[in-house]
């Protein structure tokens, strides 16, 4: 079984270089098979999602590369298939083939997808947006047959912003015919990202970053090429751990505009940094002021940074509230940070986190892959050693990371036991 060991307390110094958009490269991968010719992605994460995606591309008859960061595509001869289970269950994310493939081919057989544990995840909001563009859906467990003569443009307003539902739909009516607009559309940075790659292929999409999406169907998609944005959940997970261990940390390759929400708390709570136009450099702050915290769509405080900044609360002087309004269990991270000397009592979506407590290393699990993060973190700001169990959700989407925090001086090691 694959471990995280460390031995927590090192003050972390130098350089962490952000990579890729994990939520951006997931939706980039499977759009690439609406392309009819071939396509160069740049700046993808070396995450085991985006294996478990490129097997799902070969499936389908694409050619791949991988070359460092770069991923070259191939669909000129992409084929339809049934996605089996395991591939469909091993991430979220298989469901944009579901848009992709029924935008292609007019036909879709797979399963509902897999993920993290923290909540029920329908998919009724992507389905009901299927059935508006004039597909047929067909449920037989967690088989979906989605199947459309034509797809028609049409006005579809979402009952929760959601981000899947958004990109979803977005794929599945970029070759529609007509004019699609998606109403209550989500906001997220990864959102203009991808309408940004269906663009450079031909699409004609606008309104993407607002609540209003416009999109023009078009018969042929061509050669494109796209790089991925910063992961703005990877530089917050870092930028948390540099207010409590860094010194002079700095976060590189951000963009400072996709982490508001977060900057603006760390103001509230007396966190001092250096904000520069494309990093941040931050140190271990001795005088940490307790905040509420309460996830939201974008902009506001995102949940998948949450977990990571309960952590940070742990630290703080006072008592903290938190909230989360996007999930309905996401608090499986809390049960393993009271194991480590923390003081957190919680319900399903809220808690209230007492501080500030010293951190003693012991043996914890990654619950959830931001749940993993949040048990990196307080590994490294704990005394002596600490080992994390289930460490796979937390390789599903943070690239390198023992080998990132080792070159600033974390004493981190991945173990096979
Ligand atoms: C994306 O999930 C991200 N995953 C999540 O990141 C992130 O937490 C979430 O957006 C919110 O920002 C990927 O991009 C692969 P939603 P997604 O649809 O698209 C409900 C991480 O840690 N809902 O915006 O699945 C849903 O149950 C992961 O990186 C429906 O009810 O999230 C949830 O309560 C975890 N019906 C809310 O909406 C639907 O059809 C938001 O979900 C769809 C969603």
């Amino acid at each position: 079984m694959k471990k995280i060991v460390i031995n927590g307390g090192k003050p972390l110094s130098g350089t962490i270089g952000i990579s890729g958009a994990k939520n951006s490269a997931v939706a980039i991968i499977p759009a690439s098979i609406l392309c009819d010719e071939n396509v160069k992605v740049y700046n993808v994460p070396n995450i085991s999602d985006r294996d478990a995606l490129i097997d799902i591309l070969n499936l389908l008859n694409c050619e791949t590369m991988v070359k460092d960061d770069m991923l070259s595509i191939d669909t000129s001869n992409v084929i339809n298939k049934k996605i089996p289970l395991e591939l469909s269950k091993k991430m979220r994310a298989s469901y944009y083939f579901m848009g992709a493939l029924l935008s292609k081919f007019k036909h879709v057989e797979m399963f509902f997808p897999g993920g993290c544990n923290i909540g029920k995840r329908p998919i009724d909001i992507h389905i009901k947006g299927f059935e508006a563009l004039g597909a047929k859906v067909t449920i037989n467990g967690d088989l979906y047959t989605i199947d459309a003569e034509e797809l028609v443009g049409t006005k579809i307003t979402l009952d929760f912003a959601s981000v899947g539902a958004t990109i979803n739909i977005m794929l599945a009516a970029v070759k529609a015919k007509g004019k699609t607009i998606i109403k209550n559309a989500a906001r997220e940075a990864e959102i203009v990202n991808i309408a940004t790659y269906l663009n450079n292929m031909g699409a004609r999409i606008t309104g993407a970053g607002t609540s209003e999406i416009h999109i023009e169907g078009v018969d042929y998609l061509h050669k494109a090429m796209i790089e991925v944005i910063p992961d703005r959940i990877e530089a917050s997970t870092y930028i948390i751990l540099g207010a409590m261990i860094g010194d002079n940390l700095k976060i590189d390759n951000i963009i400072p505009d996709h982490i508001n929400a977060l900057l603006s708390k760390l103001d509230d709570m007396n966190i001092k940094y250096e904000l520069n136009e494309n990093n941040i450099i931050i140190s271990k702050c001795e005088n940490i002021k307790p905040t509420n915290i309460k996830t939201a769509v974008f902009p506001g405080f995102p949940t998948d940074i949450a977990q990571p900044m309960m952590v940070l609360l742990t630290q703080a002087n006072g008592v903290s509230m938190y909230e989360e309004t996007i999930w309905e269990s996401r608090m499986g991270h809390v049960k393993y940070l009271n194991k480590l000397g923390a003081n957190i009592k919680n319900g399903n979506t809220n808690a209230v986190v007492i501080g500030s407590t010293p951190l003693h290393g012991c043996e914890v699990e990654a619950t959830d892959l931001r749940g993993g993060a949040a048990m990196v973190l307080a590994g490294l700001i704990a005394d002596g050693t600490t080992k994390i169990i289930s460490i796979e959700h937390i390789l599903r989407g943070y690239d390198n990371i023992i080998e990132k925090l080792k070159n600033v001086g974390a004493d981190i090691d991945l173990i096979e036991e």
